[in-house]
């Protein structure tokens, strides 16, 4: 949730601590700080507000040192006030903390009875005591957060500094995502690649239970018994212009726009093979998708949504059972596991705390076949997973997620087609055919794009409301769930999706001239039944905005108006329907004037409960 960086070098860091933090800003924007080693002293300043408010703070007081941290926040335990705001400090020892930590109640009476004061309502505060209260028993700032992270239970990635050791920083990582990048007399730390890969690509993935030491001309890493270890080198390919906004206003307008490039690369592999192999689940996938006799889906928010059309697929095209689950659900409930299912977790970033725990839980109830589908190579879910697939979005950096959706549903189409050929449901015919409309499939999509403007004009008649309705049906039920989603999120305008079919049975009642609805109105099996639905809302005076397909022979009439995607594209339509729907929402944030990349109370990579 929150983002960390860390520097030591011959050089000022404070640089590259702010345009680290820019980058990490995605994980949290409630507050800013940076603690540097000056002399003998450690200084700080902490903003709330955006990274950019702190810098001007930082430039202001002449923060110079080759040694720092820095944390952008997103609040859990206390509210959002510079008091609150990372680092922590506590006698010359500065720390930075993303994770919550379970046990501080306990700890803090502790300290308390020690003689520490605290300044702050925050669980970090705790660990910088307890680094402190380890320090005065005569250890050295290493030792000292070796033996801390023993006493801590919740999840953590933290980076410390102190006055007293100017030639390093420590490190250490349980639960939540934390890297060394390896530079040239210069090394540095941080929750992901984005904020640092300006200075070096060379990065070190730390293991669950990992401290480390980094120095300038050194890094050692301690395993959870704090015996030096080697971890593997890795060098990332994340590319620049994936992190940078290049001609557009806004990271969430980039992001919708890259998406035929991005499902492209994510279906490269099946387009060059002319087929679907269990190869592109990862090595040894065949052997572990013949044995599946159904598959259970895990998630959160619209990652969620993604599995919940993948139900569709997989039960339609491969014949197999398939339950989806909201991950925070499933982990807190009694399962009945079957074990022959496969457990499909869906994940963007990679480490989102429920949809992991709820993949631990399953592999504890003897789930034994897990398959993750991510975005974020060497992430903890897919690191956590006995096969992966990768959708090769690149960074998404808007808080809505857009292209990392679409991505996602390419892969899970890949899988329900990859499952029905090994079942025996998939003839050359079919195969042949579904790999020609996966190779339309990115032309299609930029088709929708280009109907951006007339999205845009819509938006202006949403933009004064105050709610709106999402109708789809089958599998572009989880369609409309994932516009009103980008809608509220980033417009903040209240809206809700039915299945089309439900609409009389309690939303109807709002119904109303002031209600917009929103129809998915593909030109499928279904479209007959939403037809009817529709004439339920126009009787009651509601005002229908309907994306349906160039073939589906709907036409405007008074309180009915229509956008027309492309040609039906069959079974991908879900996702040739995503594009505006995001366009809609985004169009409408844009005439609010919300901060659409950065929309209030959330974050992009929620790695607390
Ligand atoms: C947050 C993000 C959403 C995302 C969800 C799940 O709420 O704002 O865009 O869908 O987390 O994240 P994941 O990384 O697991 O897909």
């Amino acid at each position: 949730m929150c983002g960390i960086v860390g520097a030591i070098a011959d050089r000022n860091v404070v640089p590259v601590l702010i345009e680290g933090l820019k980058r990490l800003e995605y994980r949290g924007y409630d507050s800013a700080g940076i603690a540097v080693v000056d002399g003998q002293d450690v200084r700080r300043v902490r903003r709330t507000g955006r990274v950019a408010e702190m810098e001007g703070a930082a430039a202001g007081e002449g923060f110079r040192s080759s040694l720092g941290i820095g944390h952008t926040r997103w609040a859990t335990h206390g509210g959002v006030t510079e008091a609150n705001a990372h680092p922590h400090i506590s006698h010359g020892v500065a720390l930075v903390h993303n994770g919550i930590i379970e046990n501080h109640e306990e700890q803090r009476e502790r300290l308390r009875a020690l003689g520490y004061e605290f300044e702050s309502q925050t669980d970090t505060e705790v660990i910088a005591h307890l680094i402190h209260h380890h320090l005065k028993q005569g250890t050295d700032l290493l030792q000292a957060l070796q033996r801390v992270v023993k006493e801590l239970t919740g999840a953590y990635a933290l980076a410390v500094v102190s006055r007293k050791e100017p030639e390093r920083l420590v490190c250490a990582r349980m639960g939540c995502p934390l890297l060394v990048g390896l530079g040239e007399g210069e090394n540095f730390v941080a929750s992901d690649v984005s904020a640092i890969i300006q200075a070096t690509r060379r990065v070190i993935f730390l293991e669950e239970g990992d401290t480390a030491e980094v120095a300038r001309d050194r890094v050692r890493v301690f395993d959870a018994d704090d015996q030096p270890v080697q971890r593997e080198e890795h060098v990332s390919d994340v590319s620049l212009a994936s992190l940078e906004l290049g001609p557009y206003r806004h990271f969430m307008q980039k992001e919708i726009h890259e998406q035929p490039r991005a499902l492209g690369d994510t279906l490269e592999a099946v387009i060059d093979a002319a087929g679907f192999e269990p190869s592109l689940f990862g090595a040894g996938a065949e052997d572990v998708l013949q044995q599946v006799e159904g598959i259970q889906i895990l998630a959160c928010g619209t990652s969620y949504y993604a599995g919940s059309v993948a139900r569709y697929w997989i039960e339609s095209i491969s014949g197999l059972p398939c339950s989806v689950e909201i991950a925070s659900e499933y982990r807190y409930r009694t399962v009945v596991a079957n074990p022959k299912h496969l457990v499909v977790t869906i994940s963007q970033s990679g480490e989102t705390l429920d949809t992991m725990e709820a993949l631990k839980y399953a592999k504890s109830l003897g789930h034994a076949h897990t398959l993750s589908i991510c975005n974020v190579p060497e992430s903890a879910i897919p690191r956590a997973s006995r096969l992966v697939f990768y959708t090769r979005a690149g960074a998404e950096i808007g808080v809505a997620s857009t292209k990392a959706f679409t991505t996602q549903l390419a892969g899970l189409f890949l899988l329900a087609a990859t499952l029905a050929k090994l079942n025996g449901r998939l003839d050359a015919e079919q195969e042949a055919g579904y790999i020609e409309a996966l190779r339309h499939l990115p032309g299609s999509v930029q088709h929708a794009l280009n109907l951006e403007p007339q999205i845009a004009s819509w938006a202006e008649r949403f933009a004064p409301k105050q709610h709106a309705l999402f109708l789809g049906r089958g599998v572009h039920y989880p369609i409309a769930l994932e516009g009103a989603l980008k809608l509220k999120e980033i417009s903040y305008i209240h809206a809700e999706a039915y299945p089309a079919g439900e609409l009389k049975h309690g939303p109807l009642a709002l119904v109303d001239a002031d209600m917009p609805v929103v129809v998915i109105a593909p030109n499928d099996g279904l479209l007959e039944k939403v037809k009817s639905n529709m004439q339920e809302v126009r009787a009651r005076g509601g005002e229908l905005f309907v994306f349906t397909d160039q073939d589906s022979n709907f036409g405007e009439s008074e309180g009915v108006h229509v956008i027309r995607t492309p040609r039906h594209v069959g079974v991908l339509s879900p996702i040739v329907h995503t594009i505006p729907v995001q366009l809609l929402a985004y169009h409408t944030a844009l005439a609010r004037g919300t901060d659409v990349d950065k929309p209030r109370n959330l974050a992009k990579s929620v790695t607390v409960e």
